[in-house]
């Protein structure tokens, strides 16, 4: 399955900070990771300063001993480069390379990814402190991975990044005429007659211009990915054997298309912080993992031992670190990873929990981290197989940037919500999805759902068309096929790019501001339009007697955000599952987050909380 070399059975562990502690704190570090099964470890996530004290100067002396300690019980170590956080005399010996935000204002040192990606210092200490880590640590037993910087997704509006952005949109575009068109200059009398012109989309007077946004995104993505490959490049050079990777960050601030960089690592990996429903969050993360990942196992790098909910902060309830990890694993995570192993006495992040909490290892979180970690070995025969899903999602960062646009007819609609209420869905009523990009193969599957797909290429449509054409049950959802790559509106008709295939001619956009009925009984909220017939035939029409949702073959157009219920009746789906359930092969994973004892495959009798991974044959 592709997996990488030297992480053979489920990962266990999380990020090691022992620069945050006295050096006798280590040994016992070790002696609690051996007791709680924990195999490997992200070590120097935030290390630079202590790594590099001064400019071109090391001290690797206490990694040394933290990597011999941790090969010595047996752990292994995912070894960062720092530079997610450059030290304080980096920026002040480069205050160019401290990031400018849109309003101007240069950043200060103090805080964490605090750098211009595109300034030159800070690319050159990025590979400098990359290269000497290699250097140092190639060869040493403990070392199985690399993780290459953190969490991905600063931006910065500088000098330096205006250049870079300049050299990335001629790269695109060719010319500057090709840009004036692509950007729709000519409204607001923003033609540009030079690239000197050209900027980031620092703050202006009223909205900016939508393509010039959506292409900046663009080009930080790209020049986050290239700070990555410079890393990755050293890396390969001086330590071939050892796989590279870096954690994805979840947010609609995140300016990474992840079918990019997916490409790029050796192995996905991600970081999941749930917040309202974490059971519903973890699946819907851990299926986009797996879609980024092509289907082939990938890692939870990190989650906490705490959940963050709005304004609280507060441990996970009993179990739940357990339940949570296993229905990352069923859905393809080859382990359960955490930040962080002991948790912070200081610094801004002192309250955000541990494997070992502030109250030791006596302690409820503890036990739980260690009684995981004994089941865990157990669990690796059934990870072999494939997940299975019968669905695909169509995921499109750059459609959820789009749709992100100052100006947009309502700002109560969003991508992220539109794909979460698809997975939602489908995940409340048992059905596993895959996520998809919208030019895979997708013929595979029983249904594909495009939620609210903003830019659609030609080619990217012609797929859906040949999806349904081959007999694909299909779904679509308001605000798809609406703009081509520009974020241009695709003129005589909405969803542009997708009419003919649903065979509907959309005039108008019509937010709602209260609910209203259709007339299958379902709740329309937030968005309506005025569809025409055009080959479809009507399946719920709204009050005034306009379709609301429509049919054409096996294609479905859905103009409206219905309510789940309705939404689920559309899909065709059976009751709701009272249990998390996936299959691989012949093993199913079941994970009951509900409060009532519950019957599973197997003949087995769940628990409330109550999880199991049985050998079910079909
Ligand atoms: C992210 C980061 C960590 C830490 C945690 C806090 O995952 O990668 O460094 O900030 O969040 O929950």
């Amino acid at each position: 399955m592709n997996w990488p070399k030297g992480l053979e059975g489920l990962c266990y562990g999380g990020d090691y900070n022992p620069e945050q502690w006295p050096e006798k704190v280590w040994e016992e570090d070790v002696a609690l990771m051996r007791q709680a099964g924990v195999n490997l470890v992200s070590v120097g996530v935030f290390s630079w300063a202590r790594l590099e004290p001064a400019e071109g100067a090391y001290d690797f002396g206490w990694l040394d001993r933290v990597l011999d300690l941790l090969h010595g019980g047996g752990v292994r170590v995912n070894l960062a480069t720092p530079t997610a956080s450059p030290p304080p005399w980096f920026s002040l010996a480069h205050p160019d390379a401290l990031a400018v935000t849109a309003d101007g204002v240069r950043l200060t040192h103090g805080s964490r990814d605090t750098y211009c990606v595109t300034a030159p210092a800070y690319r050159e200490a990025s590979v400098r402190i990359a290269r000497a880590l290699a250097e140092r640590y190639a060869g040493h037993p403990a070392l199985a991975m690399w993780h290459v910087h953190n969490e991905y997704g600063t931006g910065c509006h500088c000098d330096h990044a205006a250049a870079a952005f300049r050299a990335w949109l001629r790269a695109r575009h060719g010319s500057l005429e090709a840009l004036n068109d692509a950007w729709t200059t000519s409204f607001w009398s923003q033609h540009y007659s030079a690239w000197e012109q050209v900027m980031p989309p620092r703050a202006t007077q009223y909205l900016p211009n939508p393509a010039q946004v959506l292409d900046f995104r663009r080009f930080l993505s790209d020049e986050l990915l290239a700070h990555f490959r410079e890393q990755k490049a050293v890396l390969r050079e001086l330590t071939p054997d050892v796989p590279v990777t870096t954690n994805f960050v979840f947010g609609d601030w995140v300016p990474v298309n992840q079918w990019d960089w997916a490409k790029e690592v050796d192995l996905v990996a991600i970081d999941h912080y749930p917040a309202q429903n974490p059971p519903e969050e973890t699946a819907f993360a851990a299926d986009l993992a797996r879609g980024w990942a092509g289907g082939r196992p990938w890692l939870l790098m990190e989650q906490a031992v705490v959940t963050y909910t709005g304004p609280r902060m507060a441990a996970k309830r009993p179990g739940e670190i357990t339940r949570l990890s296993l229905s990352h694993i069923a859905r393809g995570s080859r382990g359960a990873m955490f930040f962080q192993w002991r948790a912070s006495r200081g610094g801004a992040e002192l309250w955000h929990g541990g494997m070992v909490p502030h109250s030791g290892p006596d302690s409820r979180i503890f036990r739980e981290i260690r009684d995981l970690g004994a089941l865990l070995p157990a669990l690796a025969e059934a990870c072999e197989a494939p997940v299975e899903a019968s669905a695909a999602i169509l995921w499109d960062p750059e459609s959820g940037w789009a749709l992100q646009s100052p100006g947009f007819p309502s700002t109560e609609v969003g991508y992220l919500e539109a794909v979460r209420q698809a997975h939602r869905v489908l995940y409340r009523h048992g059905v596993t999805a895959d996520f998809a990009r919208p030019s895979a193969d997708l013929s595979a599957y029983e249904l594909v759902i495009a939620p609210s797909l903003y830019l659609l290429s030609d080619d990217d449509a012609d797929n859906l068309r040949r999806y349904a054409a081959g007999g694909g049950r299909l779904v679509v959802s308001f605000l798809s096929g609406i703009a081509d790559g520009h974020a241009r509106v695709r003129t005589g008709g909405y969803p542009g790019a997708l009419r003919d295939l649903l065979g509907v001619r959309v005039e108008e956009f019509l937010p709602i501001a209260d609910p209203v009925t259709l007339d299958d009984g379902a709740t329309a909220t937030l968005w309506t339009e005025h569809v025409h017939l055009a080959g479809a035939e009507a399946l719920a029409r709204y009050p005034d007697g306009t379709p609301a949702v429509t049919r054409r073959g096996r294609a479905v157009y859905v103009s409206t955000r219905l309510d789940d219920d309705a939404y689920a009746r559309l899909l065709g789906l059976g009751p709701a599952a009272p249990v998390e359930s996936v299959r691989r092969g012949d093993w199913v994973f079941s994970v009951n987050h509900g409060d009532r004892e519950q019957a599973i495959p197997g003949n087995l009798l769940l628990p409330p909380g109550g999880y199991a991974v049985a050998r079910v044959p079909r």
